[in-house]
């Protein structure tokens, strides 16, 4: 569903250039749900960019469904790490919801059935009529949540969602996640630098370098697929694949040696 290849991205600065991604590859099969873990600055939301058509990778190539991404894909859709500035306040929570769909050229009776089951989805059926300054940080975050699914995307992508709600809305938006990505049968993308988060939601967790950047790891996360905040977190295996998650991201500081070490387990 969606190839990664040899993917670099170079910005040119005034005092020198800043080399974000140096050569990631990896490809998500469809219906895959993969995290993608790495240290602040490594250049993830710089990959969704490129990945959303947004922006112009320096080399590489970014194909979605084979057909190479030039500009934003029709069948995608993007949930922005900084959910407030991503509603419109002046729209109501079903406008916002719709709005994307107009793009669509759809009927205005299919967008509010989109809208109704989205909303619904998300257990905000009841606020569509409310301001997104109206609601919580958390409900906000799932008006944008129920806007991207409104959209029928193939695949998602999710840029570090639940950075700025707190622990017991994460867990709950977590397990929405996994319930509409099965139910939706989407492809799904979600970065995080939260370690623990990436092994509860993935069925594979890629490990990004730090600057510049590769793709260290390509972790498959063999936990059993009904997942449970509290007995899934306290399984041995889940302490494991953590260990081994947080070991990688520490050593992570010389992409070249963790290349080496790559190419060294691969043979
Ligand atoms: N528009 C830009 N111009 C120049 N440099 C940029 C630009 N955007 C990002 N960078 C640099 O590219 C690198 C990767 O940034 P990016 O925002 O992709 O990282 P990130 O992994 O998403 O970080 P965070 O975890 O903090 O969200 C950083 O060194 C950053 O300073
Ligand atoms: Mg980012």
């Amino acid at each position: 569903m969606l190839d990664v290849t040899g993917l670099q991205k170079i910005y040119p600065g005034q005092h020198g250039d800043v080399e974000a991604l140096r050569d990631l590859t990896f490809h998500l099969g469809d219906g895959e749900l993969a995290c993608l873990v790495g240290p602040s600055g490594c250049g993830k939301t710089t990959l969704l960019k490129c990945i959303a058509g947004l922006m112009r990778p320096t080399s590489g190539s970014v194909e979605l469904a084979g057909e190479q991404v030039t500009g934003p894909p029709r069948d995608m859709a993007v949930v922005f790490q900084e959910y407030g500035r991503s509603l419109f306040p002046w729209l109501r929570v079903r406008d916002n919801v719709e709005l994307p769909l107009k793009e669509k050229r759809l009927s205005k009776a299919r967008r509010r059935e989109l809208s109704d089951e989205a909303l619904d989805a998300v257990g905000l059926l009841k606020s569509a009529g409310a301001y997104p300054w109206q609601l919580s940080g958390g409900m906000q975050q799932r008006v944008a949540i129920a806007r991207a699914i409104a959209y029928e995307p193939r695949v998602l992508l999710m840029d570090e969602p639940f950075a700025a709600v707190d622990a017991q809305t994460r867990a709950d938006l977590e397990d929405l996640i996994r319930t509409l990505w099965k139910r939706f049968s989407m492809t799904v993308l979600f970065v995080t630098h939260d370690i623990d988060e990436a092994v509860y939601l993935g069925q594979r967790v890629l490990v990004m370098s730090s600057s510049p950047t590769i793709i260290q790891d390509d972790v498959a996360i063999d936990l059993p697929d009904e997942r449970d905040q509290i007995s899934t977190r306290g399984e041995h295996r889940f302490a494991e694949l953590r260990t081994r998650i947080y070991a990688e991201i520490r050593n992570a500081s010389q992409p070249q040696e963790a290349g080496k070490q790559q190419a060294a387990a691969a043979e």
